[in-house]
């Protein structure tokens, strides 16, 4: 969609008590429009359901009102065409839409009625994030539906987990992907809590203390969508809250920057697994870059960008709540602060997650480097000591006897899976003839079979509840 930017102008229109308009440089510091432009669909709805109010009870006539929405998607033509005029010294959006209104519709001196810009942009702000908040839980569910296919595409590979990053014991490879499907999980949770709280509407509120005028609040609210699950209106009930809250975006901030963390761990892995070192995972050519100098080098830039762009987010979370520290009640202009770093992190997080997934798509296990890992039998230690508990030992002193046969295997030079059963015997004499079976792999791989363990049966299950519960089976 092309949009008009706004353009810088030294033209400066005040009106009423001031006499004198501000310099270029004070105009430009204080305008937003810049960056606030893109409020404007929701700018536009707002004001023609307030119209749509007015005229209800009774501050507009029906031609007025009819009038006033027919202007404003004229507007709203224009600005989506890209022909719209913006206008630095008009200072915000609102101002912006306002002027263009009042040029064309003689009635739109009545719109701002009962509203200010304090109630206007707390409404705007909150119609624009319910917005991108659905877009963000769609491209969550992308993301997770990427996960759970990539772990199936390969559904016998084993890996290592990894504590420490050092080997611990082995996993399904998909195991791992479900891992993060349950954070993004517990993130759309998190979405969708931070929504529903600020699905309430602050119109009416004006500029700190309501209005004298007798509006329809719920009216607005209903046709806006704050509605329960019931479908009743929801709006603020305190005004000086309502026009200095903005909870709503650190809430939003918050959950986003535990995406961008989540999304970082992955790279994390992602990069690793991409490196000679390890070597489990190939990613496609179009999601890496070459070096300038290295011929050889292919590097995971996207995970890299995705790892590092997590500190914008995380910034920008710091940022807004540091804004808000110290304000007195109510709105004060500090608040004008918010929008660039609200829109940074829905830009940024969106499209970490929209590429995170794109490249997940386009990344192939290399399963032989997998198994070559998966096969080393120090990670079955710890089966090793659960099959003396088996035979009565308590696990302290197994693990202690498994201890040393590990040191011995390595002071002979020996893996573990190499010693002889009367070796073994040497050092625990209730290791038996059974005890070398433990190392097959497929096996100990049967054992696993706890609730969210990493069992042949218990992945098997999880992958297909959340083919399930994403919509991708068949
Ligand atoms: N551009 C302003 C903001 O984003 C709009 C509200 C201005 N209100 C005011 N009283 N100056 O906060």
């Amino acid at each position: 969609m092309k949009k008009s930017r706004p353009s810088p102008s030294t033209v400066v229109s005040r009106s009423g008590r001031f006499t004198d308009g501000p310099s270029q440089e004070v105009a430009q510091f204080s305008q937003s429009v810049s960056f606030d432009w893109r409020l404007w669909s929701h700018d536009l709805v707002g004001s023609m359901a307030h119209a749509t109010m007015l005229e209800k009870i009774g501050v507009l006539s029906s031609k007025e009102c009819q009038d006033i929405i027919a202007g404003l998607k004229g507007i709203g033509m224009e600005i989506e065409a890209g022909r719209f005029q913006w206008k630095q010294e008009l200072e915000d959006v609102h101002m912006n839409i306002e002027a263009a209104l009042t040029a064309r519709v003689p009635a739109a001196a009545k719109l701002h009625t009962a509203r200010s810009r304090n109630d206007q942009v707390a409404l705007d702000v909150r119609l624009w994030l319910r917005d991108e908040i659905e877009a963000l839980l769609g491209e969550l569910r992308g993301l997770q539906r990427s996960l759970v296919k990539l772990g199936e595409r390969h559904p016998e590979v084993i890996i290592p987990g990894y504590t420490h990053l050092q080997r611990a014991q082995p996993v399904f490879f998909a195991h791992h992907c479900l891992a993060y499907v349950e954070m993004f999980d517990r993130d759309t949770g998190r979405l969708a809590d931070a929504f529903g709280r600020l699905n309430v509407c602050p119109l009416g509120a004006g500029a700190i203390a309501g209005s004298t005028l007798p509006l329809d609040r719920e009216f607005v609210a209903t046709l806006l969508g704050f509605t329960d699950a019931k479908g009743r209106p929801r709006i603020t009930q305190n005004s000086m809250d309502a026009v200095s809250d903005r909870d709503f975006l650190i809430e939003f901030s918050a959950a986003a920057a535990l995406i961008a963390v989540h999304l970082s761990r992955l790279s994390e892995d992602l990069i690793l697994w991409a490196s000679s070192e390890f070597g489990f995972i190939r990613i496609a050519d179009a999601y890496t870059t070459g070096s300038s100098l290295m011929p050889q080098k292919k590097n995971p830039d996207i995970a890299e960008l995705t790892r590092g762009k997590s500190g914008r987010v995380i910034g920008n979370l710091v940022s807004l709540l540091v804004l808000l520290k110290g304000l007195p009640m109510t709105y004060n202009r500090d608040l004008q602060e918010d929008k660039e770093r609200l829109f940074d992190t829905a830009d940024t997080i969106r499209s970490c997650v929209r590429l995170t997934a794109a490249m997940l798509d386009h990344t192939s296990v290399q399963a032989a480097a997998c198994d070559a890992a998966a096969k080393d039998p120090l990670l079955l230690a710890t089966d090793l000591a659960d099959y003396l508990v088996k035979k009565g030992m308590p696990f302290r002193q197994a693990h202690h006897a498994v201890g040393a046969v590990v040191a011995f295997a390595e002071k002979a030079g020996r893996r573990i899976d190499q010693l002889t059963l009367a070796e073994y015997q040497a050092i625990e004499p209730r290791f038996s003839g059974d005890v070398l079976e433990l190392y097959d792999l497929q096996k100990a791989m049967k054992r696993r079979e706890l609730p969210g363990a990493p069992g042949v049966r218990q992945v098997a299950r999880q992958l297909a509840r959340w083919k399930k519960e994403l919509g991708t089976l068949g």
